[in-house]
């Protein structure tokens, strides 16, 4: 707990620089969002903070959204909760009045989303009241708090994070998810995975990588079908052998990802018949199949001419 990055039990005072400088620049971090981020700081207007993190008129119903489905899980007020990637409170300020006081943790490399978040959402008496604690690491560091927690969050994280943002982030949860615990993230489902080693506007992966990315870090993987207004995947990791709520696949669900290994199928398809020897293969078997039926007009036009010179 000693390190600076972490600024334990946020009081009403503003988040002063002090507290949240950083060594190293995030791995994660785009260059490009390193400018946007310094734009903001200078130019940023009433709704900055919140379209920082998407969609300002989707804010409202993914704070709803997201308290929905952990309250859907098991979520009570003296549970510990630590919500990864928190930006500005769009979870948070529905989770810090909930839960008692001491059990919202955040992890956000970007204090001013924070803070602006702290005077324009919850109000410094909230935070006064229900000591959230935050730390800027910039790295995932889930075990920074030194503690277990009951649900972790990260909503629209890994669908920006390169293959090894995620799998750090699995490995981290793995050490601070208590057993029966839930982690619940959201992904954009694709058809290819994002190959990339960088933070990117649209991260896609498939369920079945997804899966494999959890799996090979220790942990287990279940899709849920919950609604999520971009729309992404929710997905539940966990210790395996626990068993979660909502686990049951849907028919919508079983219908997306027959849809999903349909049009798999369909590319690689496509791909084998772009193969220069499929070409001339299909062009040859064009051919091929014409031959008997040139050969039954050039039989009729024989026949005929020599029927017509018989005495
Ligand atoms: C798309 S937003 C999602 C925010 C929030 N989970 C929500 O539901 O609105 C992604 C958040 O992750 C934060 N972030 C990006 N890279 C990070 C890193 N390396 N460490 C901590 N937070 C990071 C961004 O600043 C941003 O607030």
């Amino acid at each position: 707990m000693a390190r600076a990055a972490l600024f334990n039990r946020l009081t009403v005072t503003r988040l002063s620089m002090p507290l949240i400088r950083r060594a190293e620049t995030s791995a994660w971090l785009m260059q490009d969002e390193q400018r946007s981020v310094t734009e903001a700081r200078t130019t940023r207007g009433f709704e900055e903070y919140r379209a920082h993190v998407g969609p300002s008129d989707l804010y409202d119903v993914s704070s709803a959204v997201q308290f929905n489905l952990l309250t859907a899980l098991g979520l009570r007020e003296a549970h510990y909760l630590l919500d990864v990637g928190c930006g500005s409170l769009k979870a948070g300020r529905l989770f810090i009045p909930y839960l008692r006081p001491g059990r919202y943790f955040g992890i956000e490399h970007l204090p001013w989303l924070i803070q602006e978040s702290i005077d324009r959402e919850i109000g410094a008496d909230l935070v006064r009241i229900k000591r959230p604690t935050f730390s800027d690491d910039n790295n995932w560091t889930m075990s920074i708090f030194n503690r277990q927690f009951d649900y972790i969050l990260a909503q629209s994280i890994f669908s920006h994070l390169p293959q090894a943002g995620i799998r750090r982030c699995v490995a981290e949860a793995k050490k601070t998810l208590k057993p029966g615990g839930i982690f619940a993230a959201t992904f954009f489902v694709g058809l290819e995975n994002y190959e990339g080693d960088y933070w990117a506007a649209k991260a896609n992966y498939t369920l079945e990588r997804m899966r494999q990315l959890v799996e090979e870090e220790g942990m287990a993987c279940t899709p849920i079908d919950w609604q999520h207004p971009d729309p992404q995947q929710w997905i539940l990791i966990h210790h395996p052998g626990t068993s979660v709520p909502l686990a049951q696949a849907s028919d919508a669900q079983r219908m997306h990802m027959l849809k999903e290994q349909l049009a798999l199928s369909n590319q690689q398809l496509m791909s084998i018949r772009s193969h220069p020897y499929v070409k001339v293969g299909l062009k040859v078997k064009f051919f091929l199949m014409w031959i008997p039926v040139l050969w039954r007009h050039v039989a009729r036009l024989v026949r005929d001419r020599f029927a017509g010179t018989r005495p």
